[in-house]
Formats: C-alpha cells, sequence, structure tokens
C-alpha cells in the first residue's frame, strides 16, 4: 500500500495513476468519492453546511470507483466520471469534506478497499487516517504558483473555463479549509517521504517514489 497525500494541484492524481500503472496496483482515487458525494448533495439542493444532510446521503449512495484507466466514477450506477471534475464541484467537495459526517460515510469503504492491499492511493488524509500502516506515504507538494498553474492547463485541456488569477486564488483557500478543519486536517504524517515536485515531471517524481522504496 502506497499512499499519497499533499495539498490540491500538486500532482497527486497523474502521480499515483503513473506509479500503480508502473508497480502494477490498483489506484483509489478518495477525492473523486468526495466529489460524486458532493455532485449529488448539490442535485439534492444540499449546500456546503449540510454537512449532516449530505453524510446520510453518503450512508446511502452506493460510490465506486472503476479499476480502468483513467477510473470511472460512478454514482448509484451513474457514470458521474466527467461531471465530478468542474472547479464548482472541487469546491463543495472541499466545504463538504470539513463535515465528519461526512468523512465518516467514506473512510470505512475507503479503509475497506485499502485493506485489500496492493493499492496506491491518493488523496487529503490517506497517510494520516486511512492508511497510517501503509508500505510508504509521500507528502507530494508543489508551490502555488506551479500548482495554480498545472490546474489551469488541466482544465483547459478539459474545454473547462480557467482564469489562472481565480485559479490560484481558489487553489489557495482550498488550502486552507483542507489544512483549518478540524476532522483530518492536510498535514504532512509521521514518517512521510516529503517530496517538492516544483521542476520535476511526473515521470521524474514516479521514479523517486520508486527509489525511495526500494532504497536506491
Ligand atoms: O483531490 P480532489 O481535488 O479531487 O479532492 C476534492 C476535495 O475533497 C478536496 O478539496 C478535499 C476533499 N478530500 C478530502 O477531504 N479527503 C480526501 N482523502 C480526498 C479529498
Amino acid at each position: 500500500v502506497i499512499a499519497i497525500d499533499g495539498p490540491a494541484g500538486a500532482g497527486k492524481s497523474t502521480v499515483a495513476r503513473a506509479l500503480a500503472r508502473r508497480l502494477g496496483l490498483r489506484y483509489l482515487d478518495t477525492g473523486a468519492m468526495y466529489r460524486a458525494l458532493a455532485l449529488k448533495a448539490a442535485r439534492a439542493g444540499l449546500g456546503p453546511e449540510d454537512g449532516a444532510e449530505a453524510g446520510r446521503l453518503g450512508e446511502c449512495s452506493r460510490i465506486t470507483i472503476g479499476e480502468g484507466d483513467p477510473p470511472r466514477v460512478l454514482i448509484d450506477g451513474e457514470d458521474v466520471s466527467e461531471a465530478v471534475r468542474t472547479s464548482e464541484i472541487g469546491e463543495l467537495a472541499s466545504e463538504l469534506s470539513a463535515h465528519a459526517a461526512v468523512r465518516r460515510a467514506l473512510a470505512g469503504r475507503q479503509r475497506e478497499i485499502v485493506a485489500r492491499g496492493g493499492c496506491v492511493l491518493e488523496g487529503r488524509d490517506t497517510t494520516t487516517v486511512i492508511a497510517p500502516h501503509a508500505t510508504l506515504k509521500v507528502f507530494l507538494t508543489a508551490s502555488l504558483t506551479e500548482r495554480a498553474r498545472r490546474r489551469t492547463l488541466e482544465l483547459e485541456a478539459k474545454g473547462l473555463p480557467a482564469d489562472p488569477e481565480e485559479v490560484r486564488r481558489q487553489i489557495a483557500r482550498r488550502d486552507e479549509r483542507d489544512s483549518m478543519r478540524e476532522d483530518s486536517p492536510l498535514t504532512v504524517a509521521d514518517g512521510a517521504f516529503l517530496l517538492d515536485s516544483d521542476g520535476l515531471t511526473a515521470a521524474e517524481v514516479v521514479e523517486r517514489i520508486v527509489a525511495r522504496l526500494t532504497g536506491r
């Protein structure tokens, strides 16, 4: 089990997917589960404050992450892979994820997947709460400027609107919210391998993680 944690836009998804492919492991994007639940909550008319309701919704929803590459995200059988990728849903996922009821609703399922072993999981709290006993815990980071640049390119590549300044503000806000929340804040776990990806390609980041694993 390899867990990758870190702030928004650090490249966790790209790196985790490439690493899983490289090592022949399954890949679990925990953020996609928060996004799927946020989408369902938004459709039900819930807002950022409705943590208890959203938690209940999470308990009775079937959220599945496929094993393909890229993995599909399904909620109650509906493929929402694209719908969960907008900035609005990312924002609501971040807000709702601060509520303990929401985290409880998803953490159990994430732990079950991890318990089967052989997986690279990625997301805020994966190294501290979901898989603190992972074989390797990585805290992947990059400067705010670099993270905003990557996120802007990612949105543009998907044909979604992206104003670089607004993306930067959103990431800074997301960092603050994810770090300040009481339940499972973004922190560097004990024993985590701290990796700054500024100036590195995704492939180089993957190589550093593999080197760390194999003690090269
Ligand atoms: O990694 P992402 O942007 O897809 O995640 C969206 C939000 O979900 C993020 O801002 C915080 C929340 N999240 C979380 O609280 N815990 C996780 N393990 C993954 C995501």
